[in-house]
């Protein structure tokens, strides 16, 4: 770590993070195997078809305590959009798409990462409410159940999509951001340029902590 890294996630923060991330990545690569013929080769890891199924759905349940957690701990800061400047940042697509000079300021969240956090939380409710009804069919009407497999199919796609543009905005979009999710450390000028008006929010509000240099006070840092 380098001293002035500045702290961005805590351990539970990350641990969350993952479970949610990686019980998602296993259900997509167990769902895959299961849908396609093509790709029922997967269950092999597993040991057998069978298994696979087992897999699935008890990672589902894992996926729902994440999810749940997930919830919990973001939906204060990506689950609300706040305006005027999050419309300001769609406006400018966050400077993304095209040039733009100065991006609006956003907070800890950009109003891109509250869309993939409230469709993450959105359909996987749907994926959790629609598995559980596929495994325990119940007294549900045929249709019902049939529809189930309808809606999980539509979050499987909406999800997957996200996660590959999620993937790429971590990675190539805004390089220095997986830290966050691994060390917990970012860089100071990452902050400075991602989330400018969090960073001022922290600085003020003497919350920011900064590496060797533990909680600043008083707007200084
Ligand atoms: C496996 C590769 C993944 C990597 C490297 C990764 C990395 C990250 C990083 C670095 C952040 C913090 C971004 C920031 O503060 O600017 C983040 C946030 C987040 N990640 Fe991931 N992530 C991965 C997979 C996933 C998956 C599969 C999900 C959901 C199913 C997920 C859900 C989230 C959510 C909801 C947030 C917080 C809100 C947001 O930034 O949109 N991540 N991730």
């Amino acid at each position: 770590m380098i001293k002035g890294m500045i702290k961005a996630t805590g351990p539970f923060e990350r641990v969350v993070h993952w479970c949610l991330a990686l019980s998602c990545l296993l259900l997509c690569i167990t769902g895959m195997g299961m849908m396609y013929h093509s790709l029922n080769f997967v269950s092999t890891l597993f040991g057998g078809m069978g298994n696979m199924k087992v897999v699935h759905n008890y990672g589902g349940l894992f996926f729902a305590v994440s999810l749940l957690f997930a919830i919990i701990m973001w939906w204060k800061e990506a689950g609300l959009f706040s305006f005027p400047e999050d419309a300001e940042w769609i406006k400018a697509a966050g400077g993304y798409l095209w040039h733009v000079d100065n991006v609006p300021e956003v907070g800890k969240y950009n109003p891109g990462q509250k869309m993939f956090f409230l469709a993450v939380a959105l359909f996987g409710i749907g994926m959790v409410a629609s598995g559980l009804i596929m495994w325990f069919p119940l007294g549900y009407s045929v249709d019902l159940v049939r529809w189930m497999f309808v809606l999980h199919a539509l979050g499987y796609v909406v999800i997957f999509a996200f996660f590959f543009v999620h993937l790429y905005l971590v990675t190539i979009g805004a390089p220095g951001s997986a830290p966050a999710m691994f060390t917990g450390w970012v860089s100071r000028a990452w902050v400075k340029k991602n989330h400018p008006k969090w960073l001022k929010e922290m600085e003020e509000s003497g919350t920011l902590v900064t590496y060797g240099k533990g909680k600043t006070s008083g707007g200084k840092c």
